[in-house]
């Protein structure tokens, strides 16, 4: 199958940030969902991935899609959850390795942050585009929350003293980016993507801002990104977590960016010890909207394609590395070169 525009897999989006700048709370507010609450100490510690259909996307950005006059050809988001929290840089250098695109998260009271910088520096490395979700707005003194408008708008019906906060932060954060050699702007007023990066306005409390940072994460990638998200079969799968699941046993989340996966097929994936070499024994995904972390009957494939987020269940992975490659052993595939293969990365 040749690789075409009409066969645009969803593009995988990373968030981060430095720590409580918002992050699953922003995802929760989308999903409506809440994930956050029932954190430990409300801090991420795992990577969790969310599917965003197309529809439901649609449905909640209308209005600036009419606003803009765009439509949008990617057939959904997946979102993947990343820590603030300064130790676990690992998590979020695995997250970011993974995506084709990333929010990155700045709490309009603070602006940057040491884990901004750092997250900045992963992004600069990966050279994946990204866009600044300027959050907790609500907090700008007077805020009137209208989270059924375009942020723009929003931004439009507030009194002049909030307006006039909101341009000093703003003008603060933008000056912070430049020092790290970035050029930012508002979304809305950006003539050249390829020159400044987006800075949306949020709030993940009052929901101001949360259509025009999903519509522009559905609309970027066809803009910079087409031929990286056109579907190709060579499969590209990476353990993001291995878990213990009551009823289930150990299993493995995984993201399949590019490519297929079955029940039955043989897997291999790197452990400590060595390689695992086991066998797919269910491919499972939350409900759309939903994400991994969150307890809900999980359905049932016998085939997946990506980019999905899906949970492996197969015997003797207890042992496997979260960041691993998953291969799968194919016919004509040698077993041991793979075995090889797995161990290199
Ligand atoms: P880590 O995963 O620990 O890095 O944090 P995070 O970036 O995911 O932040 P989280 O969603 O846990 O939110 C941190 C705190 O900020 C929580 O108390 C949230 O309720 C609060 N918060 C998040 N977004 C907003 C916002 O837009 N406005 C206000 N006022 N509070 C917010
Ligand atoms: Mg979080
Ligand atoms: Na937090």
């Amino acid at each position: 199958q040749k690789k075409s525009k009409d066969n645009l897999r969803c593009p995988v989006v990373c968030v981060l940030g430095h720590v409580d700048t918002g992050k699953t709370k922003i995802l929760d507010k989308i999903r409506r969902t809440n994930v956050q609450d029932g954190e430990a100490g409300g801090i991420t510690q795992q990577i969790g991935a969310s599917f965003f259909p197309i529809d439901a996307i649609t449905e909640k950005t209308r209005p600036v899609m009419e606003l803009h006059k765009v439509e949008y050809n990617v057939p959904g988001l997946l979102i993947i959850d990343t820590p603030g929290h300064e130790s676990f840089t690992n998590l979020r250098t695995r997250g970011s390795s993974l995506c084709d695109l990333a929010v990155l998260v700045v709490d309009i009271m603070h602006g940057l942050e040491p884990q901004t910088i750092e997250s900045i520096g992963l992004l600069k490395k990966r050279r994946a585009p990204f866009v600044i979700a300027l959050n907790k707005i609500d907090r700008l003194y007077g805020w009137e929350p209208h989270p059924e408008l375009p942020v723009q708008q929003a931004l439009e019906m507030q009194a002049d003293s909030v307006k006039a906060e909101f341009q000093q932060r703003y003008d603060f954060a933008v000056r912070q980016l430049q020092e790290q050699g970035l050029n930012a702007c508002v979304f809305y007023e950006n003539q050249d993507v390829r020159t400044f990066l987006n800075v949306v306005p949020t709030s993940a409390i009052s929901g101001d801002g949360m259509m025009d940072l999903l519509f522009l994460l559905s609309t970027l990638p066809a803009k910079m990104l087409i031929d990286k998200i056109m579907y190709h079969e060579n499969l590209e799968c990476t353990v993001l977590e291995v878990k213990a699941i009551e009823g289930l046993g150990t299993t493995m989340d995984v993201i399949v960016v590019n490519g297929k996966l079955k029940e039955k097929q043989k897997i291999v994936v790197c452990g400590l010890e060595g390689p695992i070499v086991t066998q797919i024994r269910s491919l499972l995904t939350p409900q759309p909207m939903k994400e991994m972390r969150v307890k809900t009957p999980y359905i049932h494939h016998q085939e997946i394609k990506g980019a999905i987020g899906v949970k492996i269940c197969a015997n003797g992975i207890e042992r496997a590395l979260a960041g691993s490659n998953l291969y799968v052993v194919g016919e004509d595939d040698d077993e041991e070169e793979l075995k090889d293969e797995v161990m290199k990365d």
